[in-house]
């Protein structure tokens, strides 16, 4: 090694990543059932485009992501290949499918199994975010290059929350426990964002549910941060929500327009 290359600027920052190369895993696999009857969540159309594709765009918007692996539903693989390959999509991005599993867990644990060796960033971004804007992607995957080994996107909270002992019967008066101090809260979003090595060996410490990945890299006792998220990065969980999600997009377009 010469002299230059030893003292080359990555190299005296010992935590910072340099020629990394990204990928994004998209749990697809939910069944989306709080949104009511229909077709699986992923697959709703969100101005006449399914949520999934406007996830998949989302993601591939960064220039930094050089491949996205959606995980799709165990017997819906094939369809969403089909999804993928009708709709138009970034050519600096490659496209992987993979069926998912019981869990959101074991789905993203599954597409992670299917990347290739030489991707050692990971992003996991929720199919229900359709509409996260391209710089909370590109923040997030800037801060894991910078060498946090987790990343969250958070917001602050409107609404004051309270700890409860959850009744029996839904609906019945829940007994109140504690009232966390909420300028210290955050709702967190995704893209997630990971040095691959420590998510995989989350993936395989943590057995119990989680609902998201960070928290099992917290778990192992190692630093997450966070940085600011996105109001429109938003989970479309309620019928509600997809009527904000329209009239996002419609403001986007409008926007466009001018
Ligand atoms: O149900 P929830 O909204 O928390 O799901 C979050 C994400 O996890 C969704 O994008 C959903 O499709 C995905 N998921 C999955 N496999 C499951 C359950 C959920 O990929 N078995």
């Amino acid at each position: 090694m010469s002299d230059e290359s030893r003292h080359s600027p990555a190299q005296m920052l010992p935590h910072t990543r340099a020629n990394t190369r990204t990928a994004v895993v998209i749990p697809a696999a939910g069944r989306g059932v709080r949104l009511g009857p229909g077709a699986p969540k992923a697959l709703r159309a969100l101005g006449g485009t399914p949520m999934l594709i406007h996830a998949v765009r989302a993601m591939a918007a960064s220039r930094r992501v050089s491949l996205v692996v959606v995980v799709a539903p165990p017997d819906g693989a094939a369809e969403v290949k089909s999804l993928l390959d009708a709709h138009a999509l970034p050519e600096w991005t490659d496209f992987l499918v993979v069926p998912g599993g019981e869990s959101r867990q074991e789905s993203v644990r599954l597409g992670l199994d299917a990347l290739p060796p030489e991707y050692d960033i990971v992003l996991v971004h929720d199919a229900a975010r359709p509409l996260v804007p391209v710089d909370t992607v590109d923040t997030v995957i800037e801060a894991v290059r910078e060498g946090a080994p987790a990343v969250v996107p958070a917001l602050p909270l409107a609404d004051t929350v309270k700890q409860v002992e959850p009744a029996a019967v839904p609906g019945e008066p829940e007994p109140v426990v504690a009232t966390p101090e909420r300028a210290r809260l955050r709702a967190v979003q995704t893209p997630q964002g990971f040095d691959r090595e420590t998510l995989v060996r989350a993936h395989g410490t943590v057995t119990e549910n989680v609902t998201d990945d960070a928290s099992m890299v917290e778990q192992l006792g190692l630093s997450v941060v966070v940085v600011p998220g996105h109001e429109e990065a938003f989970k479309v969980t309620r019928p509600l929500d997809l009527v904000l999600a329209e009239a996002v997009l419609a403001r986007r377009r409008l926007n466009d327009g001018f």
